[in-house]
């Protein structure tokens, strides 16, 4: 499962980026909003820190505006994913983005139904908020299960990845896995969560006191 990053502050961007376990960023319109920054300026920094794909949403909401404003952020770098919402407009412009070999990520996906005609219209990505249906009493999990099991009908047809959105919790990325989603897009505070477990921190701690008795170093 690839692990993108769900954020536009791109101190944490870099920060994690170290690790080595980043495969790509999401964006939308609400984290450009809550960087405060210039929507290029971040864009374009985003893409130079990580290599992979790096989503960044339209704001139009008609198919040929849809289209211009891909083919201006596809300009930023040659990793930009243009991201459309599941709207019949946005299904429009992702098959005419796609024509044109630009990656495309159909966002706010919250049905199998909704899937499905995001395959059809030739997404790179298809982005289910689990979250959000979570907090309205929805399975989103139930959700992803179900698009997997329906893409995996048709290998040689569907080749749109199952991104997992709106992501709250290490368990998310947990099932998601376990179900074989291709991405899970984590924000950054639960990427962080995923490597804690006490019996680590006391393990280790246990471990260096008994090495320290023992006066020796591996590297003299
Ligand atoms: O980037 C889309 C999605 O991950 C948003 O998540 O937390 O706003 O529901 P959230």
């Amino acid at each position: 499962m690839k692990f993108f990053i769900d954020t536009a502050d791109i101190d944490e961007i870099r920060e994690l980026a170290v690790t080595g376990l980043l495969d790509g960023v999401t964006t939308n319109p609400s984290l450009i909003a809550k960087s405060g920054r210039p929507l290029f300026d971040v864009l374009g920094e985003i893409c130079e820190a990580v290599e992979g794909p790096v989503s960044a949403e339209v704001t139009a909401t008609n198919v040929e505006s849809m289209i211009a404003e891909g083919h201006k952020l596809a300009q930023i770098a040659k990793n930009i994913t243009v991201k459309v919402p599941l709207t019949w407009d946005g299904l429009r412009a992702c098959r005419a983005l796609r024509a044109e070999s630009i990656q495309v990520n159909i966002t706010l996906c919250f049905t199998s139904a909704q899937a499905i005609l995001a395959a059809k219209a030739g997404a790179s990505f298809v982005s289910p908020f689990i979250g959000r249906l979570d907090d309205i009493s929805q399975n989103g999990m139930q959700l992803i299960q179900d698009i997997v099991q329906i893409y995996r009908q048709y290998p040689d047809s569907i080749q749109t990845e199952v991104l997992v959105a709106s992501v709250r919790h290490p368990l998310h990325a947990v099932e998601a896995a376990k179900l074989g989603a291709n991405v899970i897009t984590l924000p950054p505070k639960v990427l962080r969560q995923m490597i804690n477990h006490p019996f680590t921190d006391i393990g280790l701690k246990a471990f260096l006191e008994d090495w320290d008795k023992t006066g020796q170093k591996i590297i003299k």
